[in-house]
């Protein structure tokens, strides 16, 4: 009992304790609590400002993207509402609902006449509203459903008042560029990806890149778009320049005359192109402020060049300023580049349209005869209206542009009304590139190798093998609806795969799934895709040579906008490639089987180290979507390869002249400096970077190469042929002011084929520093039989023979003996005869 009483007061106390701490507790509680609630209530306060900060931050900053960079052009909206009306048996679009026949409704009058007429209804305000485009808004996709074209980088404003519709552009160049999706429908607008202009150049065929041309405006036409933002026509004066692939040549005459049949092309569908970027944009290295400091003669003979030929042969409706300086004025702001040169010397007619957001001075851009500022600011109107009021920007020059950009708009298809179907044969586009892809790749190296003759089991090594590029990256990029790989290309052609090197492949790419995640929008834009290359084991290879019957391996590089290559590990072959080169090469040779090196590049690689080890390469550039199908129609011999290089491919980088002064660490795409970018202090700026000293002058590619004597790996203009051919019979005669020049070409060879032939002039003993030789006229066979001869016929104007004079600021003629060759590489000249100029060919 005792026990139990005691255990009992045991108990108690123990109870009495623990309530007593609970108590103590719940005490502490109550003040903490307080102080907790005191505490959550000022977080709260404190995360609700801050919210709502954020939110009216974000709202602002939402509102001033929208009003300066997306769209503000809230009372600039297209007038959709407009009938057809008829006077005196004539049937108009009434545009400014008036009821009666205004000049520039009459479709029957000059687009001049009609242009006057239409300004001079415009309000100032009108015109100011149509130098310059109505945002970013349309680029990034921002359209309402059923209103514009998602995708089209650029636009014209409309001037509703007058009943003048939006007028769209957009990318550019190696196919038209808008957005494949648009919201709330289920259908695609799927654009065909055709080869990069580099490969277009490499066919030295302009019926070729004509008809590829035609195709693509086909495409703006049938999706509506009024202006295709291309073709490229920047030299190619330094290897690692990151948007090479998107231009065509190191040399002028090539790149002009691709560059008119591109234009042709596309514009005879009614719609147009800007060629761009005019001028010197060679590199993309801080792109929006770099000085190109360039001699006159380098820039007459070289860099300008090609765009006058462009001009001269195509007369294109727009050509696109660059973003970089020349001579310490902006491009777009250049009186001098733009008038003097574009318009009064050369005669262009169209409209003169800024890189995007170009230039820093919109006055001065309009003054200088920049028409068009894209894709448009709001900043860049406030400087125009300002310009206007305070008499910096005169009437006349607003007049004058805004004219330009009428006429661009009257001779639209969509002031003819056109109704577009959305619906372009993309079918039949798609064979057009897979043909013009092949013809553009260039056989380099052929050892009894190539075609692969009968159905062979191909081992396939490297990841572009599988993954096949396209083309470059950046407003270049096209959406397409599909890639033929090589692997499927060659599938299509009845050869086998190999599967233990396809299994690799999936081994490799499951462990490294993040590098193969292709970027998507802005990303793709800015970010090349470059997943990582594979390595192999020897016993791998070697026992996929004991099974395959050949080896392909893909060299892949991809670069683009915004950004330049690098040396290492990308015009180099990086380690890992020489290793795979050497295991592959070194196994399948063991064996007695032969290697094929598929080069899918944008731009120039060493080849010199490494080309003695494969049996045949083959460069295939980036041949668009039908890419594969195109390298397979190669391989298997059901093309015979005709492309030649547009460019040398030296032995070392430090080989090109231009090499001394070229930004070589590679920086990537700066998207904040081209938005909201400036320049830097005199005192700041940084060689290569900030200016760029060219001082190689005319010395560019081939020029160089050849004055300094100097061994590449390929030269300009080389390209091999599964069959031969014979040059004979050349004359080249001087009649009048014209050399007239013939080459016999036969194929002695056993397979049918196409060659090209290049015409270099030299004036041997000159007394001026020029270069050995320069290309002044090409042309391609048609595709001959064996045995069979075609008569090719050139005409060189002698005054293509004059240089630039620095001293008296003009183009000069040496009279006297310049000797004619026809070559089938620079460094292949079969046949060659000689002419003298005499006063009869003085043009001065
Ligand atoms: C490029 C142009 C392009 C434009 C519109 C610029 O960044 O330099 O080539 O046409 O964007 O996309």
């Amino acid at each position: 009992m005792e026990l139990v009483e005691l255990r009992h007061g045991e108990l108690f106390r123990q109870q009495l304790v623990r309530d007593l701490f609970l108590l103590y507790l719940c005490g502490n509680v109550t003040i903490n609590f307080k102080r907790m609630k005191k505490f959550l209530k000022r977080t709260l306060i404190v995360l609700v400002s801050l919210l709502v900060l954020l939110a009216i931050a974000g709202f602002a900053g939402w509102k001033y993207l929208k009003a300066t960079f997306l769209d503000f052009e809230d009372d600039y909206t297209e007038n959709t509402d407009i009938r057809a009306v008829s006077v005196d048996g004539y049937t108009f679009l009434d545009r400014n609902g008036n009821g009666s026949l205004d000049i520039y409704e009459d479709d029957r009058r000059s687009i001049d006449e009609r242009a006057e007429d239409l300004l001079s209804q415009m309000t100032v305000e009108e015109k100011i509203h149509l130098l310059k485009g109505s945002g970013m808004a349309s680029g990034m996709g921002m359209v309402k459903p059923g209103e514009g074209i998602a995708g089209a980088v650029g636009t014209i404003v409309p001037t509703p008042r007058l009943g003048i519709p939006t007028v769209y552009l957009s990318d550019g160049p190696a196919g038209l560029r808008i957005q494949p999706s648009r919201k709330g429908e289920d259908r695609t607008y799927y654009c065909t990806a055709f080869p990069i202009g580099t490969l277009l150049s490499s066919t030295w065929n302009t019926d070729l890149v004509q008809e590829v041309g035609t195709a693509m405006g086909n495409e703006a036409l049938e999706y509506g778009i009024d202006v295709i933002l291309g073709p490229g026509a920047n030299i190619h004066r330094h290897p690692l320049c990151g948007r090479n692939f998107e231009y065509y040549s190191e040399d002028p005459v090539l790149t002009g005359n691709i560059g008119a049949a591109m234009v042709n092309g596309i514009e005879s569908n009614g719609v147009g192109t800007s060629v761009k970027h005019f001028v010197a944009n060679n590199q993309e290295t801080n792109r929006n402020f770099d000085d190109a400091i360039i001699s006159e003669r380098a820039l007459r003979e070289i860099y300008l060049k090609g765009f006058e030929i462009i001009v001269g042969k195509s007369q294109p409706w727009t050509i696109m300023s660059s973003y970089n300086k020349v001579n310490g004025t902006y491009t777009s702001q250049s009186r001098y580049l733009l008038t003097d040169i574009l318009r009064n010397e050369w005669g262009f007619e169209g409209l003169v349209v800024s890189d995007w957001f170009g230039g820093r001075d919109a006055v001065a851009q309009i003054s200088a005869g920049n028409d068009l500022l894209e894709p448009g600011t709001k900043k860049q109107w406030k400087a125009l209206i300002k310009g206007r009021e305070d008499g910096t920007l005169s009437m006349t020059d607003i007049d004058t542009s805004v004219k330009r950009i009428l006429k661009l708009i009257l001779g639209s298809r969509k002031m003819q009304n056109y109704k577009y179907g959305n619906n372009p044969d993309l079918k039949a586009h798609a064979a057009i590139t897979r043909a013009s892809a092949s013809e553009g790749m260039v056989l380099l190296k052929n050892e009894q190798t190539l075609p692969i003759q009968g159905a062979k089991n191909v081992a396939l090594f490297g990841v572009t093998s599988y993954d096949f590029i396209v083309g470059g990256t950046g407003s270049g990029d096209v959406n397409e609806a599909y890639v033929v790989s090589l692997e499927e290309g060659l599938k299509n052609a009845g050869f086998s795969i190999n599967e233990t090197a396809k299994n690799a492949f999936e081994k490799h790419k499951a462990a490294n799934k993040e590098a193969f995640v292709r970027p998507e929008g802005l990303a793709a834009m800015t970010h090349p895709y470059n997943p990582p290359q594979m390595s192999y084991t020897a016993d791998e290879v070697k026992g996929i040579a004991a099974a395959a019957d050949i080896a392909v391996l893909t060299i892949g590089r991809n670069s683009g906008e915004g950004g330049d290559r690098v040396e290492a590990d990308d015009f180099l072959l990086s380690q890992q490639e020489n290793q795979m080169l050497n295991q592959v090469c070194q196994a399948f040779h063991e064996a007695g089987k032969q290697v094929v090196v598929v080069l899918n590049i944008g731009g120039v690689i060493e080849t010199a180290s490494w080309k003695d080890q494969p049996d045949a390469i083959l460069l295939a550039w980036q041949g668009g979507q039908e890419g594969g199908n195109s390298v397979a129609d190669i391989l298997s011999g059901k093309v015979n390869p005709s492309g030649k290089l547009p460019m040398t491919f030296p032995v070392h980088l430090s080989d090109h002249a231009s090499n001394a002064n070229f930004p070589l660490d590679g920086e990537p795409f700066n998207m904040r400096a081209m938005l909201f970018g400036g320049e830097k202090a005199e005192k700041d700026k940084v060689r290569n970077k900030d200016y760029t000293r060219y001082e190689e002058g005319i010395y560019v590619g081939y020029r160089h190469f050849d004055k300094a004597g100097l061994e590449v790996s390929y030269p300009f203009g080389y390209g091999l042929s599964y069959t031969s051919f014979g040059y004979s019979n050349m004359q080249a005669v001087l009649e009048n002011d014209t050399i007239k020049v013939a080459v016999a070409v036969q194929n002695t060879g056993n397979q049918a084929g196409k060659e090209v032939v290049e015409v270099y002039v030299s004036k041997p003993g000159s007394a001026v520093d020029r270069p050995v030789q320069e290309l002044k006229a090409f042309g391609k066979t048609r595709n001959l039989a064996p045995g069979e001869t075609e008569n090719l016929v050139f005409e060189i104007p002698v005054s293509e023979l004059r240089y630039w004079d620095e001293q008296h600021a003009g183009w000069k003629l040496e009279t006297g003996v310049y000797t004619i060759k026809a070559g089938a590489s620079s460094r292949d000249i079969r046949s060659s005869g000689d002419v003298e100029t005499g006063d009869s060919g003085t043009l001065q």
